[in-house]
């Protein structure tokens, strides 16, 4: 066999399913409501921050783990929401993007032979992130209708091998929010076995009414062996500047920032002081954004509803889960296939989200994260469904 060869370890990994979908969609003209980013305009007063560092000469190397500005703006913010003490110096470290952060976080935190817990539907890093660490992930299933975890299901899954369980939540796909008393039992675990909690907050400023974001680390005992990512993506709508961090007890920062510096020196300069403008927008920006998600998360439910898909309501983040078993495809895959071909909608199989899809429920996600146009437009283009079931029938 030559050498010239992709290495072992990257085999198992699967294509990404966004990409693909992304690319069926411009072929094929369609509605993109597969993968999870904005198709609206960020905030005008961080778009005017960029631009004004750059004009700044704000254009070489930032210091590798984030300026102090940043750090201390990200370490404030969390400290003064949830009433959790951060230390810029010793906690935070800036990276390109969450998934960044989450990749540099494994491979500091993990050794070969470890056992990582991931929920399933799980967003599609973890897994690889996990297996470059050399550690093996453990899946534990969140159920339909409200996805939720069978306690003695997760109890089973630690022994002495787990290492750390990542927990995203709100929670991508399935816009779940984990209660208090979820995040207790998978904290009093993690105290248990000795274990880390790995918490994704990305989406921790888009919940619906009802709903509490709880960070894992203000849980009782839980900020000494959580490290949390986060990032400007999603709560600004700018996912390509690639502004991440990770927030780690101090004993960990060393080694997250030394993998960070190794995998991308540091974050795009920048974006550093435009991630200052935007962890100072005010109060009712947050406000604004939760009621105007608010609202395209009810149109997008109505507009399922209209066409015939029983969707799961999110409580939280920007996608809403549907079960399309009853529309008479093979697999939900064949469904979104014909969904992004004929009638111009694309969307991802809830399959992709299970390490194995064949055991995974039918579902479909959408992302509504996109102007009331652009649902519209998918509503519109979502009629065809019926006028064709009616031609196949
Ligand atoms: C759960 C979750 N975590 C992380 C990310 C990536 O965020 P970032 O743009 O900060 O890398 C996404 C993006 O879709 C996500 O859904």
């Amino acid at each position: 066999m030559s050498k010239i060869r992709a290495a072992r370890r990257v085999s198992s990994f699967a294509d990404s399913v966004f990409g693909e979908m992304t690319r069926l969609a411009r072929l094929h003209n369609a509605v993109n409501l597969s993968q999870g980013f904005p198709d609206f305009e960020a905030p005008q007063a961080i778009k005017d921050a960029a631009c004004a560092a750059i004009q700044a000469e704000q254009n070489q190397y930032a210091p590798p783990y984030g300026t102090l500005a940043l750090r201390d703006a990200i370490a404030k913010d969390f400290e003064r929401r949830f009433g959790v003490p951060v230390i810029a110096d010793e906690q935070v470290t800036v990276c390109c993007g969450s998934t960044e952060a989450m990749m540099a976080v494994m491979l500091s935190c993990l050794d070969p032979g470890d056992e990582v817990i991931v929920f399933e539907p799980f967003y599609e890093n973890y897994g690889p992130d996990a297996i470059l660490a050399g550690a093996t992930p453990r899946y534990v299933r969140l159920r339909e209708p409200a996805w939720s975890f069978d306690p003695d299901e997760l109890k089973k899954a630690f022994n002495n091998r787990t290492r750390a369980i990542v927990i995203n939540s709100p929670n991508n796909p399935t816009g779940k929010v984990f209660s208090r008393e979820e995040l207790q039992t998978i904290a009093d675990l993690c105290q248990r076995w000795d274990v880390l909690a790995i918490a994704d907050e990305i989406y921790d400023r888009v919940v619906y009414a009802g709903y509490s974001h709880v960070p894992m680390a203000s849980l009782p005992g839980m900020a000494e062996r959580t490290v949390t990512t986060n990032g400007l993506s999603k709560t600004y709508s700018v996912t390509g500047w690639r502004i991440g961090w990770a927030i780690s007890p101090p004993a960990l920062t060393g080694g997250i920032r030394k993998i960070h510096d190794f995998l991308t020196v540091a974050a795009p300069t920048p974006f550093h002081d435009a991630g200052v403008a935007a962890l100072s927008l005010p109060a009712h920006f947050y406000t604004q954004l939760a009621a105007d998600y608010q609202s395209k998360r009810d149109l997008m439910l109505d507009i399922l509803q209209r066409h015939g898909f029983t969707s799961y309501p999110p409580s939280g983040a920007y996608y809403v889960m549907t079960d399309v078993s009853h529309f008479g495809f093979a697999s939900d895959s064949e469904f979104a296939q014909y969904l992004v071909k004929e009638v111009g909608v694309a969307t991802v199989p809830g399959s992709s989200f299970y390490i194995d899809p064949a055991s995974a429920p039918q579902t479909l996600r959408f992302c509504f994260s996109k102007r009331d146009e652009t649902l519209h437009e998918a509503d519109k283009r979502l009629a065809k469904l019926s006028i064709n079931a009616g031609d196949r029938a």
